[in-house]
């Protein structure tokens, strides 16, 4: 377990933007340390902004985040990976992936010990010298994977990473991102579109829905967490994401 996953529990939050009608009302969740949470919902019900307020980069309407039990805590070291791998195109991937660690003011020899460690664990280590548009998306995406990995981070948040990547990519993805997590256990938050991406990474599948959104839904998935490739031709998986689909559906607006 990462010594600093949080336990994540937000209470009665609320977002609304300016003068508009509130996005998010009276959403309550709990994360324990480690977990990793999918969220499902409606485009635009408001997934992303859920994200960005447990991130700190969106200042709550009403209720409050508690990090271990604190609203007022620290936050934690967090990651934040979108759909977008964000690479800047004149640096190779080594630079790319210690930027932060650059930003952050870490003297150079430290910085590309850390950047090659974290490419490696991603399969780039033999791309560190390669620029962004000489990789394959799956590779770009590895290369976000890593550089968001630089600072060890207890909280991971993921914004449909791998919704523009092909099946079979995306799922090898998965399975990678599985083993990464299986190391350090961050607290994950997984937002997708893809019931079947969510049955097969979250310890729990949580649907937001109505407007404003809150929870409406609930899915344990009890299955491991050594979970392989193989889980996928499972009847059991199969079960569970015909169980989540139609439990997704009977709360989407018509
Ligand atoms: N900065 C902003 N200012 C005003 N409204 C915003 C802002 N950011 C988001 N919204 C609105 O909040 C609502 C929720 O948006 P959000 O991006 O969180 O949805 P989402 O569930 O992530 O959707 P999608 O699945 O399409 O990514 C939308 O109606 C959106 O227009
Ligand atoms: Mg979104």
């Amino acid at each position: 377990m990462h010594p600093l996953a949080p336990h994540i529990e937000t209470r009665g939050l609320r977002k609304a933007f300016g003068d508009q009608p509130p996005v998010l009302d009276g959403l309550d969740l709990v994360v324990e340390p480690g977990r990793i949470i999918a969220l499902l919902g409606a485009s635009g019900c408001g997934k992303s902004t859920l994200l960005r307020l447990i991130a700190g980069t969106l200042p709550l309407s009403g209720g409050a985040i508690l990090f271990n039990g604190e609203a007022q805590a620290e936050r934690p070291e967090t990651a934040f990976i979108f759909q977008d791998p964000v690479l800047l195109p004149w640096l190779d991937t080594l630079h790319n992936i210690s930027l932060p660690l650059r930003l952050r003011g870490m003297a150079a020899h430290e910085r590309r010990e850390i950047a090659t460690e974290r490419a490696c664990r991603v399969g780039l280590g033999e791309a560190l010298g390669r620029y962004p548009d000489e990789l394959s998306g799956g590779m770009r995406m590895r290369a976000s994977l890593a550089r968001a990995l630089t600072f060890s981070p207890g909280l991971m948040l993921l914004d449909e990473p791998f919704g523009a990547l092909d099946a079979i990519t995306r799922n090898r993805l998965n399975e990678e991102l599985l083993a990464l997590h299986a190391r350090e256990r961050w607290t994950t938050f997984f937002v997708t579109h893809s019931v079947t991406e969510a049955v097969f990474l979250a310890d729990r599948v949580v649907i937001l829905g109505g407007s404003p959104a809150r929870v409406v839904d609930v899915v344990e998935i009890a299955f491991a967490q050594a979970r392989s490739a193989s889980l996928r031709t499972q009847i059991a998986y199969q079960q569970a994401v015909a169980e989540t689909t139609a439990r997704l559906y009977a709360v989407l607006p018509a």
